[in-house]
Parts: C-alpha cells; sequence; structure tokens
C-alpha cells in the first residue's frame, strides 16, 4: 500500500470528467487500497480517485459509522429525497476553505465493489453527504461550486 499525493485545487485533474472503469481488476483493487490509506492518513472521511491524479470512476468513503469504509466503483446517484439538508464541508483538495452546501438529506447510490459486485446503498444525513460530494468530484464538480451564504 502507498499513501498517494492529494491534488490540490488549480490542478486541471480535479476539473476533469473520470471514466467508467470497465473491468475490476488487481489494478482497481490496488488503487482502491492505496485511496483507502490515503484517506485515513490525511485524515478525511472520503477521497475520489481524480483527488489523487487518477480520472477513473472510483471513491472511498468512511464516515466513521456502522458502515466502516466503502469502496465504490461506478457509482451512481439513482434516487434523492426531496428532503434538502445544509452542512459544512471541507475537501483534502481544498484544504483552506470550509463553506456551506445544500446537498439531499438522503440518497441512494448503485456501484461496484471491489470484487465487481452491485452494491446498493441507502445512505442519509453525513454517509449521503459524503458520497454527493464524492461522485461530484467524479464530474469535476468541487464544494466550492455550490457553496450557499448562511445568514446567522
Ligand atoms: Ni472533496
Amino acid at each position: 500500500m502507498a499513501i498517494l499525493n492529494i491534488r490540490k485545487i488549480g490542478d486541471p485533474v480535479l476539473r476533469s470528467k473520470a471514466k467508467e472503469v470497465e473491468e475490476v481488476t488487481d489494478k482497481t483493487r490496488d488503487l482502491l487500497d492505496n485511496m483507502a490509506e490515503t484517506m485515513y492518513d490525511a485524515p478525511g472521511i472520503g477521497l475520489a480517485a481524480p483527488q489523487v491524479g487518477i480520472l477513473q470512476r472510483v471513491i472511498v468513503v468512511d464516515v466513521e459509522d456502522d458502515n466502516g469504509l466503502l469502496e465504490l466503483i461506478n457509482p451512481e446517484i439513482i434516487s434523492v429525497s426531496e428532503e434538502k439538508a445544509i452542512m459544512e464541508e471541507g475537501c483534502l483538495s481544498i484544504p483552506e476553505e470550509k463553506g456551506h452546501v445544500v446537498r439531499a438529506k438522503k440518497v441512494t447510490v448503485r456501484g461496484l465493489n471491489r470484487n465487481g459486485k452491485e452494491v446498493i446503498i441507502e445512505a442519509e444525513d453525513l454517509l449521503a453527504r459524503a458520497l454527493q460530494h464524492e461522485i461530484d468530484h467524479l464530474d469535476g464538480v468541487l464544494f466550492v461550486d455550490k457553496l450557499v451564504k448562511v445568514i446567522d
């Protein structure tokens, strides 16, 4: 395993669209292992492959709940709740900034696990937020694109 270099805002790779993984192989599993190690080392609660310079649709998330580490390949949001939530976010690629973002409170995500098997994840609150944030990264979208002003 290896700790990978986390790309920072301004790096064009963060604004590029990641490609679907056509076949889950040992290389994909190595990437997942290295991404998880990099995320825990940072430390962070999620990481998307473009953040380590790899334009593949691969994410890892661990919000320290019962799900533990989630590793998802080709993740897709297949449903979102109408109910929204607002919360402050940060990003390992934008270390100096935090800001409030409105996102769906609940999402259902479909993807492949490290064995290439389809998994469906029903998530709410922080996990739903982390999944939406990481999936945005796969399309070159960063939380700073979605900031809202909070009036205290
Ligand atoms: Ni991020």
